[in-house]
């Protein structure tokens, strides 16, 4: 598949990276240095080449959103139409410092990117795991015994193609169910990092 890259930080770079691994061709796309775009790329090759986020998105089989919440407006205006493309998202709405959900319980950040492109496919993949963890698991993905990673959406063609990713990089993918799964998906990831804060100052 074409794979545009919306992010190319913790989680756009390493995903990118392994999907380029897994054999897709990937356009590394939106960070604030182009160099650091170019270096992916060179690492990622012979699959991947850097671009802008129009460029990323053009001819994409699948777009994988990575960025952070408060940046998410920017990068889909510079990406440009997105209509009947498949989105997979990490992305989490987390307020400037990360300390808390901006949107919770009633909605969900896949939901509110779902309103933002109204005809694009959704699907919110990734955003439960750490990206630390990215590199290792694909690095045992012949094991028999795959860690489980859930994904949900409502368009079925969409979650296919987000469960081919998901297990290229090496998860077990777990169809949760409908996109307003991605409020309990959201909930469990902000958990997460607030056990892992409170670990940390222990
Ligand atoms: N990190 C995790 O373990 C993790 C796990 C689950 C979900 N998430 C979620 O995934 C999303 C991405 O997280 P992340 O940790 O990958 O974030 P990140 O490392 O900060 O990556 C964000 C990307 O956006 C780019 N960017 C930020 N501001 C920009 C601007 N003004 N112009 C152009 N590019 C800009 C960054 O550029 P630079 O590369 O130049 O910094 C970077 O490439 C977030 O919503 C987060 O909540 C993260």
């Amino acid at each position: 598949m074409r794979i545009g890259i919306l992010g190319s930080g913790l989680m756009g770079g390493k995903l990118g990276t392994l999907f380029a691994r897994a054999g897709h061709h990937v356009v590394f796309s939106y960070a604030r240095s182009e160099r650091k775009l170019k270096r992916l790329a060179r690492e990622a090759q012979p699959n991947a080449r850097a671009g802008t986020p129009a460029e990323a998105a053009r001819d994409a089989d699948a777009v994988s959103l990575a960025v952070h919440w408060s940046r998410v407006d920017d990068v889909l205006k510079q990406a440009g139409n997105l209509s009947g493309k498949v989105i997979v998202s990490c992305s989490l709405p987390m307020n400037s410092d990360d300390t808390g959900l901006v949107v919770a319980h009633t909605s969900s950040g896949a939901e509110a990117l779902a309103k933002k492109v109204r005809r694009a496919r959704i699907v919110a993949a990734f955003g439960t795991v750490p990206s630390e963890v990215l590199f290792g698991v694909y690095g045992a993905r012949r094991k028999t015994r795959r860690p489980s990673l859930v994904y949900c959406g409502d368009d079925p063609g969409a979650k296919d193609v987000a469960a081919r990713l998901i297990r290229d990089v090496g998860f077990d993918p777990v169809d949760a169910g409908p996109l307003r799964m991605a409020r309990y998906a959201g909930k469990t990831a902000d958990w997460m990092e607030q056990v892992s804060d409170e670990q940390y100052r222990a």
